[in-house]
């Protein structure tokens, strides 16, 4: 059975093949439209009325405010009303709602349903992660070279992180059975959780983007960390997520080399001009 809080998945999947308002946020590459409006407004008015003392950090009230709040110990719902906007606007059926709740800062619930596809993914910390009622785990593949791995391209069209978001991808394609770039954090992770990717990279994402689906991966017997290989930071995050530990080692590894290429063709470019 859905959770109550996400029954307005008609409203996307009535949406997704018709004509939407679109406006941009940050730049051409930031979609926002009418929907991922009505649906956070509907998901927060539901959950306040059920929870009236709970917190709401939500993607776009925090876009509408400018401003992006502390996470406290209080019981906060991380909300994503769309994951994967860009891909709403193009019809293209790889988007979802992503909902998670932190107590004293710690996941507990994390709930990411594509609507389109059907595809309900839950997670309680502690419960273990389910799609559609049935229990899921993640790869037990610890190579590089035998993984499908993920990451987001996009962050090529900014101009200061350019390289360094190519060379990885370069990396990435160089050694795995192959890369794809899904545009949705949180189906992302969902996919990695079910063991349909080994892997998954990103920096420049929000906690809406990956609250929920971080959970998933983890109660599927998968590992979260940062870029850098440290502890993974939920209001920060910065992500390398993997089926095992020996995979996202591998791929910490992967990316620290495919930097050091990146900063060394820096220098010697500052060098020739
Ligand atoms: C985006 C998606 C995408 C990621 C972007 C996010 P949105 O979320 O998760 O995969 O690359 O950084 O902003 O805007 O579709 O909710
Ligand atoms: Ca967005
Ligand atoms: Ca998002
Ligand atoms: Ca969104």
């Amino acid at each position: 059975m859905k959770p109550k809080c996400i029954l307005q998945d008609k409203v996307i999947r009535d949406a997704i093949q018709g004509c939407k308002n679109i406006e941009t946020k940050a730049g051409d590459w930031d979609l926002v439209t009418e929907f991922d409006k009505k649906v956070e407004e509907i998901l927060i008015h539901n959950l306040a009325k059920e929870f009236p003392t709970h917190k709401f950090i939500g993607e776009e009230t925090v876009s509408s405010a400018n401003h992006l709040p502390e996470l406290t110990d209080n019981p906060t719902w991380i909300i994503d009303p769309i994951d994967g906007t860009t891909n709403f606007v193009h019809s293209f059926p790889f988007t979802c709602i992503s909902i998670a709740l932190a107590v004293e800062k710690e996941l507990e619930i994390g709930i990411v349903y594509n609507p389109v596809l059907e595809q309900l993914f839950t997670a309680r910390k502690g419960r273990g992660a389910y799609l559609n009622g049935k229990p899921i785990k993640s790869s037990s593949i610890e190579e590089l070279e035998h993984s499908l791995l993920c990451c987001e391209a996009s962050y090529a069209t900014i101009e200061n992180i350019r390289d360094i978001t190519l060379g990885r991808v370069e990396a990435f394609v160089s050694v795995a059975h192959g890369i794809r770039t899904m545009g949705s954090a949180a189906l992302t992770l969902c996919y990695v959780a079910m063991s349909a990717a080994e892997g998954y990279h990103t920096d420049n994402l929000m906690p809406w983007d990956v609250a929920a689906g971080v959970l998933i991966v983890r109660e599927a017997g998968g590992v979260v960390v940062d870029t850098n290989g440290g502890e993974f930071n939920i209001m920060a995050p910065k992500v390398i997520a993997a089926g095992n530990h020996k995979l996202v080692n591998e791929l910490v590894k992967l990316i620290k080399k495919a930097d050091a290429k990146t900063l060394q063709k820096r220098l010697i470019h500052e060098a020739t001009i």
